[in-house]
């Protein structure tokens, strides 16, 4: 679909040019030796990676809802420092203990264990501060900060990291797998769809319907990440394939098999594009996305 590929392009391309004009070493007022340092390392990990989906969930959603999607940029751009923060958290030793991230070394191979868990915190913190001091209205800015908060912290992804690394040593049950998946991945898309809504001034009946769409895109994309770990090369994935396996981790292809487990992300994504009704015409390119993220290869 030739115009989803073009509306898809616009807000990466828009997310990249925010990213690329405002995060910055002069913007970011790196004064000191070590600020330098960690700029350096966040740099890294944040810059030219990963399919940025969160940031285009915001954007979205912010155009579905009826806002200027350009008006999101900061939510999109803190809400993908905290998805990288997380990314850089989970391939440290002492959790998945990958080497290879978006295509590099990860974050840890390059700087250091100190660094690097470091660097995670930098872009965790920095993310709150580029949501409170943004050009949105006050109101929208309190909103974002509480729905970033309470989606990536202890009761959110946090939560769903504990328990996934809990579930190592255990034989956790499917529901408990889907607990876990909800939590790690489902909370930041989630937290991206409502962002985008926030940033539109969007109504009860609209975030609503975010979240119930997110909840249901944010599963099937921990199950095709599960699925892509058993049947990509690392090259097309740019990270180690196989990971799952190596740390004994119970997964939705583990409980029902690579074909049990496409066939549930695709039931979970056909109920994500029905939650998108509330939208009409302006849903196309999220029920879209939703399909396009059920069938990906990376
Ligand atoms: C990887 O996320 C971690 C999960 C939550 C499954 P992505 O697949 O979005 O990673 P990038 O941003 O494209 O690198
Ligand atoms: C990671 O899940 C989820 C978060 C980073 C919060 P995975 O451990 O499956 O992600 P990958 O496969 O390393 O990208
Ligand atoms: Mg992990
Ligand atoms: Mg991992
Ligand atoms: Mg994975």
């Amino acid at each position: 679909m030739a115009d989803f590929s073009e509306k898809f392009n616009i807000y990466f391309s828009a997310f990249e040019d925010y990213l690329n004009e405002s995060f910055t070493a002069d913007n970011m007022k790196v004064g000191s030796e070590g600020a330098a340092e960690m700029f350096e390392a966040m740099d890294y990990s944040l810059r030219n990676g990963g399919k940025r989906i969160r940031p285009v969930l915001v954007l979205a959603f912010c155009e579905a809802c009826g806002g200027d999607y350009k008006e999101a940029l900061p939510f999109a751009l803190g809400a993908e420092m905290i998805h990288t923060y997380s990314l850089i958290h989970d391939d440290l030793p002492c959790m998945d203990n990958d080497d290879m991230r978006r295509g590099k070394p990860s974050n840890h191979k390059v700087f250091g264990y100190p660094q690097a868990l470091l660097a995670g915190d930098g872009l965790l913190t920095l993310a709150f501060e580029i949501f409170s001091s943004c050009s949105l209205s006050a109101e929208k800015r309190i909103e974002g900060v509480k729905i970033l908060a309470e989606s990536a912290g202890f009761r959110g992804m946090i939560a769903g990291q504990a328990m996934d690394m809990k579930n190592e040593s255990g034989n956790p049950s499917f529901d408990t797998v889907k607990k876990t998946d909800a939590l790690k991945t489902g909370e930041l898309i989630k937290a991206a769809s409502l962002l985008g809504c926030v940033a539109a001034g969007a109504d009860e009946e609209q975030k609503e319907a975010a979240r119930e769409y997110s909840l249901k895109v944010g599963l099937a994309f921990q199950i095709l990440d599960d699925i892509l770990d058993v049947t990509s090369a690392s090259e097309d994935l740019g990270k180690p394939a196989g990971s799952d396996i190596r740390n004994d981790k119970v997964t939705y292809v583990s409980l029902l098999g690579v074909d049990g487990a496409r066939s549930l992300a695709r039931s979970l994504t056909d109920e994500a594009v029905k939650a998108l009704d509330v939208f009409d015409n302006k849903g196309g390119f999220l029920k879209q996305l939703a399909l396009n993220l059920a069938d990906r290869k990376k």
